[in-house]
């Protein structure tokens, strides 16, 4: 393929609240190149979030759009119209939300219809919602895990596109060892794993399991 007919590189951003683990990992997959897309934007709704800071260390463009506090906007309505002109400032058709903490209105996700991944800690459609990991530690569920789906209008709803699961191990330090290894074990081996399968979908290349 020549340089002139070559297809642009899709343009992602990442949408999240807190600390970023997902956010951390999916941002270095972008920089080192294994998933080959521009990251073009992290955008977060809360000032304190570490993943701004996480994003800055890297190099990345970072913003926030606050929810709440200084600076935030009369109603969500108006919040999520600030959003959507900054993703379009910086050209951006995908996204990835990694623990972002605010639901997003049908008008916002028409915008991205098809095009928004989302990471929850259970394997749906077992423990949708809030608390989820306090919830399968409170169950004793003996296996666990996340799951990558895209997001719709319900409640951790959308079409699945990764799970990963773990054995629980009796070993867990209460609700936070299980969230550590949820998160260290199946999410941010998943997170990325799903984006290069989106990406493979999206270019209608046929997928090779060994690239994952
Ligand atoms: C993760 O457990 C993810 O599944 C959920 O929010 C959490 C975000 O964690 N949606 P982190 O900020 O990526 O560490």
């Amino acid at each position: 393929m020549s340089a002139q007919t070559k297809r642009p590189r899709p343009r992602f951003a990442i949408l999240a609240s807190g600390h970023g683990s997902n956010a951390e990992v999916l941002m270095d997959a972008f920089a080192d190149g294994s998933i080959c897309a521009t990251l073009g934007l992290i955008l977060s709704n809360r000032p304190e979030a570490r993943v701004l800071s996480k994003a800055a260390e890297r190099g990345y463009l970072s913003e926030l759009v606050p929810s709440h506090g200084p600076g935030s906007f009369a109603d969500r309505s108006a919040h999520e119209t600030a959003i959507l002109n900054r993703l379009q400032a910086h050209r951006i058709e995908h996204l990835l939300l990694a623990g972002y903490q605010r639901l997003l209105s049908p008008h916002f996700l028409r915008q991205f219809s098809g095009h928004i991944l989302n990471i929850h800690p259970s394997l749906l459609p077992e423990f949708p919602g809030l608390y989820a990991v306090e919830r399968q530690f409170a169950a004793k569920v003996p296996v666990c895990g996340a799951t990558v789906h895209l997001v719709d209008e319900g409640i951790d709803t959308g079409p699945v596109l990764l799970q990963g699961a773990i054995a629980r191990n009796g070993q867990e330090d209460g609700v936070k060892g299980l969230r550590q290894r949820i998160k260290r074990e199946v999410e941010h081996v998943i997170y990325p794993r799903a984006v290069r399968l989106l990406l493979q979908t999206l270019l209608e290349q046929p997928v090779d399991a060994g690239s994952l």
